[in-house]
């Protein structure tokens, strides 16, 4: 069975409702009302409804650009991020770089509240006079670069150390060969780099949980990708394995640290996120700290990113009230309406004590802390008695000094119990947390996002965006 998108054969879409129109400016879009029992039936060609709909999205709109008339056309997906969706959709199109006939294109797919809810990233090829092009013939330039020089790695080292404020200048990016993976060992192509917020702390040379990054060292961090040559019996060529390769386009292993995973039901990249280290951070703080009972309050700071979004989610699944505390109307907007906290309170507005009296009115009985700084500060002074705080992170002071909390003498008076954690140091937990994890994922009960920077030259731009609040859910970096 297929049908006729403005020229283009999409089998069976027709039988799930997707229909291609023209908006008032005669640019196609497809729309379809997607339905939860029918999401199994769109696990067509690129894993997911949102994947599918963006290739006819995507198609039409580089048929209609390109005028091209003849011949088929072919859609080479890779998605940026997706989230699970009922209702009407709306996608659409456009191309972003045109080659001879290949052309690099993006797709959005948004809510019928005008939400986005999916973007994706890839490149079609016009069968009939283009069998052969590569990708890479049009990606943008910072991947064009990496791809042709993947002969060689690309490296993203530390330079200097900052004080105060990351600059770009501490880092200073290089190329070195390929290295060969000796006996026992595995190269792997990296194609998902995690920014994280530990990796400011890495930048210091002082006393911590773990140790500096050495100058001239390449970055620290977690990644995913695909084995490229195998000389370990655990694994071969071809498996996608999440790893701790850090800022770099290829590592090599002897098998520490190295998973496989399967990237069949779920994107690769969200095991850096909901199935990596910042989703069983979520889990750990708040099951085995905060511990929640049904009815209790749980608030959680930085409450949009890629640990508190799935904090909330969590405490709500749990029974408990979920309150998130974010920067700006957007990102509360999202964490209400998208991920079904109870409340979300923006704290840039300016009236935070006012906006928390109101959204915790039986006080705060599990504080997931990620910011530190005067917002945790001015929670304590919201804390029940017999109260639990999950120190996870102090964002709001890694470029600076520490707060002068005012407020600790809450922790004695409402015998608080406040632990911090680190969640590497708990890994027994790891397959508890992501056994959970993935059940409320495959069953639509954990949402997440992601921002995507795209080439390993845009992480140090990224990572000081992160630090900034300028990523909006998961901040990872697509290397391929
Ligand atoms: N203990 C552990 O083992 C562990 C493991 C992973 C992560 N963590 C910690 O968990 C926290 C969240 O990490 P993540 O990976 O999920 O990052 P994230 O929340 O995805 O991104 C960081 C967010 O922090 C917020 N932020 C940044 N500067 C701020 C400031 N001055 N005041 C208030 N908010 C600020 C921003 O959100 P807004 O725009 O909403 O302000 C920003 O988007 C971090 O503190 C991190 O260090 C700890």
């Amino acid at each position: 069975m297929a049908t006729d998108y403005f020229g283009i054969h999409v089998p069976f879409l027709d039988m799930l409702g997707v229909t291609a129109e023209l908006d008032a400016e005669g640019r196609p879009f497809v729309s379809v009302d997607v339905r939860p029992e029918l999401m199994n039936s769109f696990h067509v060609t690129h894993g997911g409804v949102i994947m599918t709909l963006l290739d006819v999205a995507m198609a039409m709109s580089a048929r209609v650009s390109s005028r091209h008339k003849g011949g088929a056309i072919t859609v080479d997906m890779s998605m940026s991020f997706l989230r699970p969706a009922s209702g009407r959709v709306t996608a659409r199109g456009r191309v972003l770089h045109s080659g001879r006939s290949l052309y690099f294109c993006e797709g959005e797919a948004q809510d019928a509240s005008g939400q986005l809810i999916a973007k994706s990233l890839g490149t079609l090829s016009c069968a009939k006079r283009c069998t052969t092009a590569r990708a890479t013939d049009v990606l943008p330039n910072s991947i064009h670069q990496e791809n042709k020089m993947s002969e060689t790695n690309l490296q993203v080292l530390l330079a200097s150390r900052p004080t105060g404020w990351v600059e770009e200048n501490n880092f200073n990016i290089v190329t070195t060969p390929i290295p060969e993976p000796k006996a026992g060992e595995v190269l792997v192509r990296n194609h998902y780099l995690s920014l994280d917020p530990y990796m400011r702390g890495r930048m210091n040379d002082t006393k911590s949980y773990a140790a500096a990054v050495a100058i001239g060292a390449v970055m620290v961090g977690g990644t995913v990708g695909e084995v490229v040559k195998s000389n370990h019996p655990g694994f071969q060529a071809g498996d996608k394995v999440s790893g701790y390769f850090g800022w770099q386009l290829y590592g090599v292993s002897d098998g520490t640290m190295l998973q496989k995973v399967d990237a069949t039901k779920v994107p690769l990249s969200a095991y850096l996120g909901v199935l990596g280290m910042p989703g069983v951070t979520a889990w750990y703080g708040l099951m085995d700290i905060c511990a929640p009972k049904p009815g209790e309050t749980v608030v959680v700071t930085a409450a949009s990113g890629a640990v508190g979004s799935v904090v909330g989610q969590l405490a709500k699944i749990h029974g408990a009230r979920a309150v998130g505390i974010a920067g700006g109307a957007e990102k509360c907007r999202y964490v209400v309406d998208e991920l079904g906290f109870d409340a979300c309170i923006d704290y840039k507005a300016g009236k935070l004590w006012a906006d928390l009296k109101a959204a915790t009115p039986k006080g705060i009985d599990c504080l997931f802390e990620n910011v530190g700084g005067e917002i945790f500060d001015m929670l304590l002074g919201r804390m029940n008695a017999f109260s639990r705080i999950a120190v996870c992170g102090l964002i709001s002071q890694y470029n600076s000094e520490p707060y002068p909390m005012k407020n600790i003498g809450s922790v004695l008076i409402n015998r608080i119990k406040m632990q911090g954690f680190i969640v590497s140091e708990h890994l027994p937990r790891w397959p508890v947390a992501l056994k959970e994890l993935s059940t409320e994922i495959a069953a639509g009960r954990i949402k997440y996002r992601e921002t995507v920077a795209h080439g390993l030259r845009a992480a140090p731009a990224a990572f000081i965006g992160l630090l900034k609040g300028q990523n909006f859910g998961k901040q990872v970096v697509k290397l391929i």
